[in-house]
């Protein structure tokens, strides 16, 4: 089969990369792609927010599968357009995106369908949040109704800082903190059977110690020595599968794949968010770590077939992601910096090199465009080796005024993930 991934991101350059050695797929397109995504791929140019752009460069390329990457043309139904034109589509339709276009949305569905989740309110000003604020209590948690690319969210023991954040939007939504380690758990859905993936863990924070604002994930690792063992049966059926029933209920099916946010709380697993869409960076992470091919698994979702697939198989070992970012991301990341020996330390043995904000200049150098530019992945025969492996690929990697976090998965080598008691 012949797929077109449709996003110019790191998720969209490591799906082309496990897509490429799915043996079923002969030809992968991305469009628009990046650097690294055009050396795995053939990539095309394209606007991302005009659905009918999407749909005719699908029809052009007479592809058998289009995967749209972001949530924003998903939540602009950039998959319906897709399927209108009779071409297999993973990805959720407008209305079934909608549990990550809205907080609200996503906490509706979560009530009907009895999923766990953090208590919440919806606020519309400033007397609404106050008196959210004071019924939760610190730490406070504020939300942006809508899209933010994980930006929206502040997290507060300082209740003006709480109510600058939610004054600057107009619809938030205020919620109880939830104690205890996150996990990130993907189900691969047809709209009806769920196929989960591993968790990961993934690093929202820009600093070491999960210290300074929130970004867009500076890193992740899986699998989860300390996750309990029936973490994955759990969540599909506490939270995957009726959340998944409940759309299919509504008419609105989803048929992609589900991201849940979860924190394992000490009074048990609770919904921090749905994502519509895979998660960056943890895809950089799982991917090399499946083994089954990638082509057949969201084929299969996206044809309504995936109850007679297979079992997933997965390589024995670990793998650890780090992001590289420009300097001063997030606040004002800087672009234009060349980078050195991205290409060599892909080379390496169980090393890969996922580009996201990367541009080539007129000089033909390799340049940071975005605020997180790489994401470096290694794999291992255990996570202490893959997180050295991985520590020693970024540190061959030049780029002026970078940062990283050095953080990522220590915790988790040293045994100090705990998980809180009930
Ligand atoms: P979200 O965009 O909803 O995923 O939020 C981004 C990040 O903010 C999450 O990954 C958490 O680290 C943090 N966060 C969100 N909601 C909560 C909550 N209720 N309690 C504690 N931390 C939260
Ligand atoms: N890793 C967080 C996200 O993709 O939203």
């Amino acid at each position: 089969m012949d797929v077109l991934v449709v996003g110019s991101g790191g998720r969209e350059h490591a799906l082309a990369l496990a897509l490429g050695a799915d043996p079923a797929v002969q030809t992968v397109h991305v469009a628009p792609g990046n650097p690294g995504a055009a050396h795995v791929a053939e990539t095309h140019p394209l606007d991302i927010s005009d659905n009918d752009a999407i749909a005719d460069l699908a029809d052009k390329l007479g592809v058998d599968l289009v995967i749209v990457g972001p949530e924003a043309p998903l939540v602009n139904g950039a998959a319906d357009a897709v399927r209108a034109r009779g071409i297999a589509c993973f990805g959720p339709s407008r209305a079934a995106a909608w549990i990550e276009g809205s907080k609200a949305f996503a906490k509706e569905i979560m009530a009907a369908a009895g999923v766990p989740t953090a208590m919440a309110r919806v606020c519309e000003n400033a007397d609404e949040v106050a008196a959210a604020l004071d019924a939760f209590g610190p730490p406070y948690v504020v939300k942006d109704d809508g899209l933010a690319s994980g930006k929206g969210v502040v997290v507060t023991t300082d209740r003006d800082a709480a109510l600058a954040h939610a004054a600057s939007a107009d619809r938030v939504v205020v919620e109880e903190y939830l104690d205890g380690p996150e996990v990130s758990l993907f189900g691969v859905t047809d709209g009806k059977t769920v196929v989960p993936l591993m968790p990961a863990q993934d690093f929202k924070r820009v600093g070491d110690g999960d210290a300074g604002p929130n970004t867009g994930g500076m890193g992740a690792y899986a699998p989860l020595p300390w996750a309990p063992p029936d973490l994955v049966d759990d969540v599909v059926a506490r939270v995957l599968q009726p959340t998944v029933d409940e759309l299919r209920r509504r008419g609105t099916p989803f048929a992609g794949l589900l991201y849940a946010g979860l924190a394992l709380t000490s009074r048990g697993v609770r919904v921090v968010e749905f994502n519509c869409r895979f998660g960056d960076p943890e895809t950089q992470v799982l991917l090399p770590l499946l083994r089954s091919p990638l082509g057949r698994l969201l084929h299969a979702a996206a044809t309504g077939t995936l109850a007679d697939l297979e079992q997933l198989r997965w390589q024995p070992g670990a793998a650890v992601t780090v992001v590289v970012a420009t300097h001063g991301y997030p606040e004002a990341p800087r672009t234009g910096d060349v980078i050195e020996g991205a290409e060599e330390v892909d080379a390496l043995e169980g090393v890969h090199v996922i580009h996201a904000g990367t541009s080539v200049d007129q000089a033909g150098n390799l340049v940071a465009a975005g605020g997180r530019v790489l994401a470096v992945t290694a794999h291992g025969p255990d996570l202490a080796i893959a997180r050295d492996r991985v520590y020693d690929a970024v540190a061959r990697i030049h780029l002026e005024g970078a940062h990283h976090r050095m953080d990522i998965a220590a915790a988790a080598v040293l045994g100090e993930v705990n998980l809180p008691r009930s």
